[in-house]
């Protein structure tokens, strides 16, 4: 990937993240994420006034792409903080959100976790997940 291409996927989740629903904890999260060929999903945040019901932007993310019929994950970026500043730290994807990777991600999956189009970290889902139970575990 290039770093063009880093800092465009960024700039989708900094946009999803404008439509995040987050009215409880006010901490407004954004990703996005691209498949094997080149199509673009997005995601925020959606809670719920029972808080167990909220869903991750990373899983709003994965399930529209995986609704959608695509299922290996290239790249994927994230962005979030407290609604009405920039974001003020990095937002790792929670246990969850790993775990749900683990299952649609691509090989190579490129994790970004940003600040800003120009500020970020990069990962491999090993190095967020190691030891990952998936599909292999149970054959
Ligand atoms: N959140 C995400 O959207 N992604 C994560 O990986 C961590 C947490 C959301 C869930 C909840 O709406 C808010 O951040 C505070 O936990």
């Amino acid at each position: 990937m290039s770093e063009q291409e880093k800092q465009e996927l960024i700039r989708r989740a900094l946009d999803a993240r404008k439509k995040a629903y987050a009215p409880y904890s006010h901490f407004q999260v954004g990703a996005a994420l691209v498949t094997e060929d080149g199509s673009l999903y997005q995601g925020g945040n959606i809670e719920n006034a029972s808080y167990g019901a909220t869903c991750c932007a990373e899983r709003t993310a994965v399930f529209q792409a995986v609704c959608d019929g695509k299922r290996r994950i290239k790249a994927l970026a994230v962005a979030g903080g407290m609604e009405g500043t920039e974001p003020a730290d990095y937002a790792y994807p929670c246990g969850i959100c790993r775990q749900v990777l683990q299952e649609f991600a691509a090989a190579d999956m490129v994790l970004i976790v940003a600040r800003s189009v120009t500020d970020y970290r990069e990962y491999s889902l090993e190095e967020l997940l190691p030891y990952g139970f998936g599909g292999e575990s149970i054959k």
